[in-house]
């Protein structure tokens, strides 16, 4: 895949509402690398919350997803991750349809989906453990997993917390780890939902700081407007079960 890596590129085109966002630079013959056509969704026995929605994300994209509580946001990331499956439409990851649990389950560790809430991703008895899972959850040696371990740690600024008890950080350092465990599996793109709820300001800060330098295309849903411009290049609004570009944030 071509790379545009670490350009905030795919900037909104507000011309092509409901269409999901045009490839940076013009361009229509890159792959994107989450790709939904014509999306629907409904939870049982209620209104579709979701109706046929399209989205890309392209390479070197940084893009805010945005929308009020209950628009739809945590749903369609549990869409894209094949946590949910659509009623109709396609959702097509790295270039490819998924058409099966298989179909995702073969990628899924390719795109980094960080919880709304880290307990949910979090269950191991130490910090290291929980990094470790991951990776040796898809075969790597133990010592493999070690080194990610260190590796992970040192981009997170957290050696110092290898053998903590996970159970007992704070909201923003298990936030952290949670990062931690999807970077642990070399990512393509990172996806977070909500990722600075309940974070202090250090913490939030610290978070905004790793997320640029790791330089990875994003897809983040948050009511933070002031996190959202200076971490992401587009964005979008989640409304009445469609994605509208938006030209910038107020
Ligand atoms: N597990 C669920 N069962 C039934 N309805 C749900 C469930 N999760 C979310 N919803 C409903 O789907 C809609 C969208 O929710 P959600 O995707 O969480 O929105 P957002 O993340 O934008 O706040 C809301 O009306 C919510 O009540
Ligand atoms: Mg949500």
């Amino acid at each position: 895949m071509s790379g545009a890596s670490g350009v905030k590129a795919g900037r909104a085109n507000p011309d092509r509402q409901g269409s999901g966002n045009p490839a940076p630079g013009g361009s229509s013959s890159r792959t994107p690398l989450i790709e939904l056509s014509g999306v629907t969704f409904a939870w049982k026995g209620r209104p579709p919350v979701l109706e046929g929605l399209d989205l890309r994300v392209w390479d070197g994209e940084r893009a805010a997803l945005t929308g009020g509580n209950g628009a739809g946001k945590t749903t369609l990331l549990s869409l894209v991750m094949g946590l949910l499956r659509p009623s109709a439409g396609t959702v097509s990851i790295l270039g490819k349809p998924m058409l099966s649990e298989k179909d995702f389950g073969s990628c899924r560790h390719r795109l980094g989906f960080v919880f709304q809430d880290a307990d949910d991703q979090l269950f191991c008895p130490t910090v290291a453990d929980d990094v470790a899972f991951g990776p040796l959850n898809l075969g790597a040696s133990s010592e493999e997993a070690e080194l990610k371990v260190t590796e992970v740690l040192k981009t997170l600024g957290m050696e110092s917390f290898r053998d903590r008890v996970t159970h007992d950080l704070s909201g923003g350092e298990k936030r952290l780890v949670a990062l931690g465990t999807v970077l642990a599996l070399a990512p393509r793109m990172l996806i977070l939902d909500e990722p600075t709820n309940f974070l202090d300001r250090s913490a939030r800060e610290r978070l905004m700081e790793i997320l640029e330098e790791l330089g990875l295309p994003i897809l983040v849903a948050s009511h933070d407007f002031e996190f959202l411009k200076r971490v992401c290049g587009s964005f979008l609004e989640l409304r009445d079960g469609k994605i509208h570009p938006l030209g910038a944030l107020p």
